[in-house]
């Protein structure tokens, strides 16, 4: 049984912070921001909007765009690194909300490569025919543990949320192949000490780069597809430059890469997804496209997908 997407959600945030605004807050300029990431502006939750406040928007999006009702979901997998609390898990807390009752729930924590880590756990679920539909969410909210202090790292992230319903496609669709992976001797480059973030920026970014070009081409390699079948590249959204030494390593013209990463930052585990539903809003996802998706974060983490698009 082939495992694919049947629909997709997101939610953002209403309230914005630019360059600007991070200007009048630490000692950091629009110019800087810009051209070393390609941010302009990032969406931040307010205090009475927790983690799953963002989840359960984007996954009542998800399961309206499946047409699939919450009582058909078996399992509900969250990736997130900011949860509400360590337990009861976000997925639990949605499961409630949600009214998913025969679903099973578990976060998964596996940082910004967490919607890769759900997606493919989801489909050996649905692969063995143990369950067929398993919602997946990636959600962050970066904000609460952001130092605003240090502008390393606080003019990187950003708060949301993207949910997919994934289920049985038909032969030739869906999840054509996959590649996760982890170095835990990386772990130092990226983290949370206490109560913040913190990061190496520049081992993460030489880490990313070439991880991201690796791993697209070998999921490539896997599904016996070159780079010439590629349609569309949706990598995590961290940096406009890791983005797009990715898209030169596969050799793709700037059309064929999904960019949202000006107007919401780095939402981690949300980049994809999020990435992923404004390009189908858009009307740029056709049946048949090849896509690969794309992520790398702390742990360090990475995974990429090859998907055919379609049910
Ligand atoms: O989801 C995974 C999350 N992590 C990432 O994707 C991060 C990957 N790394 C990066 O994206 C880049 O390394 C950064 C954007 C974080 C930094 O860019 P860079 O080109 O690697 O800059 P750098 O670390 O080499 O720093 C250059 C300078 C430094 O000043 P000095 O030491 O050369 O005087 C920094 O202090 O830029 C300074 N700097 C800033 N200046 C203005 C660092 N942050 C800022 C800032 N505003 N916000």
């Amino acid at each position: 049984m082939n495992a694919g997407i049947l629909g997709l959600g997101r939610y953002l945030p209403e309230k914005i912070l630019t360059n600007a605004d991070l200007e009048k807050m630490m000692d950091t300029s629009d110019e800087w921001i810009r051209t070393r990431t390609g941010i302009e502006e990032r969406r931040i939750a307010s205090d009475d909007i927790n983690t799953s406040d963002m989840a359960y928007e984007a996954a009542k999006v998800a399961l309206e765009n499946a047409q699939i009702s919450a009582e058909d979901i078996d399992m509900i997998l969250v990736a997130t690194v900011t949860p509400d609390q360590s337990f009861p898990t976000v997925a639990c807390m949605i499961q409630e909300k949600l009214g998913a009752k025969k679903a099973a729930a578990m976060d998964v924590s596996a940082a910004c490569a967490g919607f890769m880590y759900a997606m493919i756990t989801a489909q050996q679920f649905i692969q063995t025919g143990a369950y067929k539909h398993v919602l997946i969410v990636g959600v962050e909210k970066l904000s609460k543990i952001t130092n605003w202090e240090d502008r390393n790292t606080a003019v990187l992230f950003g708060d949301g949320a993207g949910a997919a319903v994934i289920g049985p496609v038909s032969e030739g669709k869906g999840i054509l192949s996959f590649e996760l992976g982890a170095d835990g001797s990386g772990g130092k480059y990226l983290l949370q000490e206490g109560d913040f973030l913190s990061m190496n920026g520049r081992e993460v970014f030489k880490f990313a780069v070439r991880q991201m070009g690796e791993s697209s081409l070998n999921v490539l390699d896997k599904a016996g597809l070159t780079k010439e079948d590629v349609d569309l590249l949706v990598p995590h959204q961290a940096n406009i430059r890791i983005m797009e030494a990715s898209r030169e390593r596969l050799g793709l013209p700037v059309e064929k890469m999904t960019k949202t990463v000006h107007k919401y930052g780095n939402n981690s585990s949300a980049s994809i997804p999020v990435a992923l539903v404004e390009e189908m809003e858009a009307g740029r996802i056709k049946d048949n496209d090849l896509i690969i998706m794309v992520g790398f974060g702390g742990g360090l983490t990475w995974g990429a997908i090859a998907l055919r698009w379609g049910k």
